[in-house]
């Protein structure tokens, strides 16, 4: 019964968030009307206003969020880049300086990152010990049977059943440490026949799609096309159409931050990175992209209420007090726990009301099918981040994929019940290190765009 709610609640939510995916399109006027037109005023009948997610994003988590991510715990990432592409030959290597990622040295990461601690806890930590003496052929004998069912949650949860990703093998010697503070999502001149084909794989392939119609990635394809696919979107099922615009909404927002980090001066002298409103517009205004600009960026919303809900979800997970953010450094991870709970409680706090009417109604069995299916299609798009051609691009893609399939693993997790403070944290569900810095980092990254939004909105009010 509890599972079946937990499932319900999840799905529920993603259907509340997308009927925020229907309106009305305007003609508009100024240049910046033309990229903003989708995301003004009420995001249809849902309860909120874009006006009250910006002001709430910008001032109130933007900057603690910003503190956070600054932390040990979370500016270091461990991501093996150099996996082979398994869905064709990559020879093709960026030589670009901009595209290069510098791994860390492995004095510069704390030890209490670098050791066990991935597990999130003291008792993970004891339960991956008793683990490794297993697999050494040292029986413990004196394991309690409460950690011996411990172990094997353990064991259920490490074999990826949840997984909305695949997963770098973190033990493998090709994978690294990145201080993702030196390493910074910018525009590194990535573009044409690669990343295309990267994205149009992504929406081709692995997007549910239709089998005759195809999806318009830019600008440059007709109406009438667009329509047509417009209408085979409107006609699917939502948890499918959510798919759609969560990748889409990824795809914006990675595009917001290249405009706004935009290589404008690359002398030998000096480099400047700041924004730039031609590439901008070119990626949304509502003219140029033939109104596909305006809709990412509402797809770009919809991807922030999307893992804006998988963190309030998931708030019970980290109130538990054996919960670590664990560097080593006691002071210092217990200021980033109480920042983090900070964070989520203000998360929490955001009215996000459910229209009960919508609830899912499907049958469970059915319900059990669109989860595989969606999880499977997740797991594609994190292995062909690895095709892409660009290190630090590749860096990036990878953490938000991670980032979001873990938002995903906790909007559907039946194992942590949402709204259901009475019964206590869940201890079946777990969040790896690396999960938990990819979830806040990628939503770090969303919550950025938006902040960038309101920044080439007030530049866009002196273009025509
Ligand atoms: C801004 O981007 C456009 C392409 O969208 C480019 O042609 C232009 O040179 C860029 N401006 C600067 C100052 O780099
Ligand atoms: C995964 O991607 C491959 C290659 O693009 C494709 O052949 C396969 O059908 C995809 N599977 C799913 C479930 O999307």
């Amino acid at each position: 019964m509890g599972r079946a709610w937990g499932l319900l609640v999840g799905l529920l939510g993603v259907v509340w968030l997308l009927r925020l995916g229907h309106g009305e399109e305007r003609r508009p006027e100024t240049a910046a009307q033309r990229c903003f037109c989708q995301v003004s005023g009420y995001l249809d009948d849902c309860t909120c206003d874009v006006e009250t997610i910006d002001k709430f994003n910008n001032y109130r988590l933007f900057p603690r969020l910003q503190k956070l991510l600054e932390s040990d715990y979370f500016r270091y990432y461990k991501v093996n880049l150099k996996k082979p592409c398994p869905f064709w030959n990559d020879i093709n290597q960026c030589g670009r300086r901009d595209c290069a990622v510098k791994p860390c040295h492995s004095d510069e990461v704390p030890d209490g990152i670098k050791s066990a601690s991935y597990k999130y806890s003291e008792e993970a930590n004891r339960i991956e010990e008793c683990e490794q003496a297993e697999r050494l052929g040292a029986v413990d004998e004196s394991l309690s049977e409460e950690t011996q069912k411990a172990v094997l949650q353990w064991t259920k949860h490490d074999d990826s059943s949840d997984s909305f990703c695949e997963v770098d093998d973190i033990q493998s010697p090709d994978a690294e440490y990145v201080d993702l503070l030196l390493n910074p999502e910018r525009y590194t001149g990535y573009k044409g026949p690669d990343a295309w084909r990267i994205w149009s794989v992504i929406y081709e392939e692995n997007c549910f799609k239709p089998q005759t119609i195809q999806r318009p990635l830019a600008s440059g394809q007709g109406k009438s096309k667009e329509n047509t696919f417009y209408s085979w979107l409107e006609g699917l099922c939502v948890e499918k159409r959510a798919f759609y615009r969560l990748i889409s909404g990824l795809h914006a927002s990675i595009n917001v931050h290249l405009s706004a980090r935009y290589l404008l001066q690359d002398t030998w002298l000096e480099k400047k990175w700041g924004h730039n409103v031609t590439e901008f517009q070119q990626r949304f205004d509502g003219v140029l992209t033939e109104g596909e600009g305006p809709r990412r960026l509402k797809n770009l919303y919809f991807l922030y209420l999307i893992e804006l809900r998988a963190l309030s979800k998931v708030l019970p997970f980290f109130e538990r007090p054996d919960f670590q953010l664990f560097t080593g450094n006691k002071v210092q991870d217990a200021e980033n726990k109480a920042l983090l709970l900070e964070i989520l409680h203000e998360i929490k706090s955001f009215p996000l009301h459910f229209d009960e009417n919508s609830f899912f109604a499907g049958d469970k069995n059915e319900a059990h099918k669109l989860k595989e299916d969606f999880r499977l299609h997740f797991r594609n798009i994190s292995r062909i981040m690895d095709c892409v051609g660009c290190f630090k691009c590749r860096l990036w893609g990878k953490l938000q994929t991670q980032g979001l399939g873990t938002a995903l693993k906790i909007l559907f997790s039946e194992k942590l019940i949402a709204n259901m403070p009475e019964s206590g944290p869940s201890y079946e569900f777990q969040l790896t290190r690396q999960e938990i810095v990819s979830l806040f980092n990628a939503f770090g990254r969303i919550s950025t765009s938006v902040r960038e939004l309101e920044n080439f909105r007030h530049l866009l009010q002196n273009v025509h």
